[in-house]
This record gives C-alpha cells, sequence and structure tokens, in this order.
C-alpha cells in the first residue's frame, strides 16, 4: 500500500542573510513579516521534520513549495544541503515551487539544473511518477510578480495536460494526486483571490469536478485543513501546516482503491518512532 509523506512551507534562508543591504535587507524583512528570521532554527525545524518523514518508512515524500523565503541561490544551496542530510533518495522526493521560491527570476529552474539536479526527474515542471494504485503529478503554480504578491497560476498547457492524465488514470483506476502550491479553493474575500490566490482555480475546480479520484496536496495557506470538492463528501484537497510556522507539520497520506486518505503520524519513541495511525 502505498504512503506519502507531505512537509510545506519551509522559509529556508542563507545563514549570512545578516550581510543583506538596502533593498535586498528590506525585501527579506518584508516576506519574514511577523517571524523571526532565523536561519539555523528553520534549518534545524527542516532537518528535524524530513528526518521524522522518512523515519514513517513513506514511499514519497512530497515538498509543496515556499521550500525558501526569497528563491536567492543560497537559499536553494541550504535546501539542497538539508535534502542531503535528511537520508532521503532524491527519486522518491518531489518539489514544486511556490510564489516566495519564484521571487528571484529563474533561480527556481536554475536550481533545478545546479544543486537540487538529483530532483529534477521527479519535481521538474510535467512530471508524473508513478505509484503503486496512484500517480503523483508535479504542478507549478509560480508566476513572475512583485514581493507584494502572493499569487499563483497553473499555465494553460498544464491544465491540458492535467486533464489528459486525470482521463487516463480514471481509466486505470488509479488516483491522481496533483502536488502543488496554491490551494484550488478559491478565497472567500474577492480581492485576495487576486493577491494572494489561485488565479486560474475555476478551471482546476472544474477538473475536481469531473474526476472523483483527483486530489490535490497544497501548501500556501500555511495551516493544516482538509477540505472536500463537494459538500459533505469525503476530502480531495489537502494542506498541511507550514514547517517555518509549527512544531508538528508532518502530514500522512495512504493510497487505497483510487482514493487518497489522510492518516496522521503517531509518535512513539525510539528511532522507528513514527506509525500510520
Ligand atoms: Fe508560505
Ligand atoms: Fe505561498
Amino acid at each position: 500500500m502505498t504512503t506519502i509523506a507531505h512537509l510545506t512551507d519551509f522559509h529556508l534562508l542563507e545563514a549570512d542573510h545578516d550581510r543583506r543591504r538596502g533593498a535586498e535587507r528590506w525585501r527579506l524583512r518584508y516576506l519574514s513579516f511577523g517571524r523571526p528570521i532565523d536561519a539555523a532554527q528553520r534549518r534545524r525545524r527542516t532537518l528535524a521534520a524530513l528526518v521524522e518523514a522518512w523515519r514513517t518508512g513513506a514511499d514519497h515524500l512530497v515538498l509543496t513549495g515556499d521550500l525558501t523565503e526569497d528563491g536567492t541561490p543560497a537559499q536553494f544551496e541550504v535546501l539542497a544541503a538539508v535534502l542531503a542530510e535528511s537520508g532521503w533518495d532524491p527519486a522518491r522526493v518531489t518539489l514544486v515551487p511556490g510564489n516566495h521560491d519564484a521571487y528571484t527570476d529563474g533561480a527556481w529552474e536554475r536550481a533545478l539544473e545546479g544543486c537540487l539536479r538529483p530532483f529534477a526527474a521527479t519535481s521538474g515542471q510535467g512530471t508524473a511518477i508513478a505509484l503503486p494504485g496512484a500517480v503523483l503529478a508535479a504542478v507549478s503554480t509560480a508566476m513572475m510578480q512583485p514581493v507584494t504578491r502572493s499569487a499563483g497560476a497553473i499555465a494553460a498547457r498544464e491544465l491540458s495536460w492535467i486533464a489528459s492524465l486525470a482521463a487516463e488514470t480514471r481509466r486505470s483506476g488509479d488516483a491522481l494526486v496533483l502536488a502543488q502550491h496554491h490551494p484550488p479553493l478559491r478565497h472567500p474575500i474577492g480581492a485576495m483571490q487576486w493577491l494572494d490566490g489561485l488565479i486560474n482555480s475555476a478551471e482546476l475546480m472544474a477538473l475536481l469536478h469531473e474526476h472523483d479520484h483527483l486530489h490535490v496536496i497544497h501548501g500556501h495557506t500555511h495551516r493544516d485543513h482538509d477540505a472536500p470538492v463537494r459538500s459533505g463528501a469525503p476530502p480531495r484537497i489537502f494542506c498541511a501546516q507550514a514547517l517555518v510556522d509549527g512544531p508538528s507539520p508532518l502530514r500522512l497520506y495512504r493510497v487505497r482503491c483510487g482514493r487518497l486518505l489522510s492518516e496522521r503520524a503517531r509518535v512513539r519513541s525510539g528511532a522507528s518512532a513514527f506509525a500510520l495511525a
């Protein structure tokens, strides 16, 4: 039975961010507003969560964006180093970018060709990973925008690709799981949808209504949350608490009969400390 682990929103910092001056310094203060700008603490927390996820024995790990604070090459180097230290085989890890990872033009793409290259085969845009009973698709919602906006969008050709995958997996009986940063549900406040939401959420929601085997694992909202596509139905949209904010953000999902089911980690003592509840 396939188990997927999920972590999100690391907001990693470079160790020497104190050297920043001028606009770069203010940009970091703006983006980290309300949180301590503590590079070592964020790195420690990230490593601990990655190791915790690894100890569950999950088949695959999904990291749903905002992995860095403002997407600088130095921050992607920190991400690569902490992933290497965690013990996860890159072939079993999928990374997708968040809005924070795209605030430095082209840095995410360059990182996937550079320090994150071991993860490119399972993380590049348009990547689908076949797992027993499920297909996991890496979906980018990253778009160029100023740091004062935090919206996302899925490219039209990627939406077409998702529609094709949904049709294929419907025939095969596999669950289709989209790993992406922004939630597919519209923001309840209209103006916030433009500022902070997924711009083409209506197209993705239409696919979710059409295909009951389609699921979304996302980040961005920073809170642990499950949502159904239809009122009263089982949840098919899942978000984990932001790692930068919370002490126990790990989520686990189990694939069963073409569906993704949420599981909760149960802590025991010792090295094999985590089991599926
Ligand atoms: Fe975030
Ligand atoms: Fe975000």
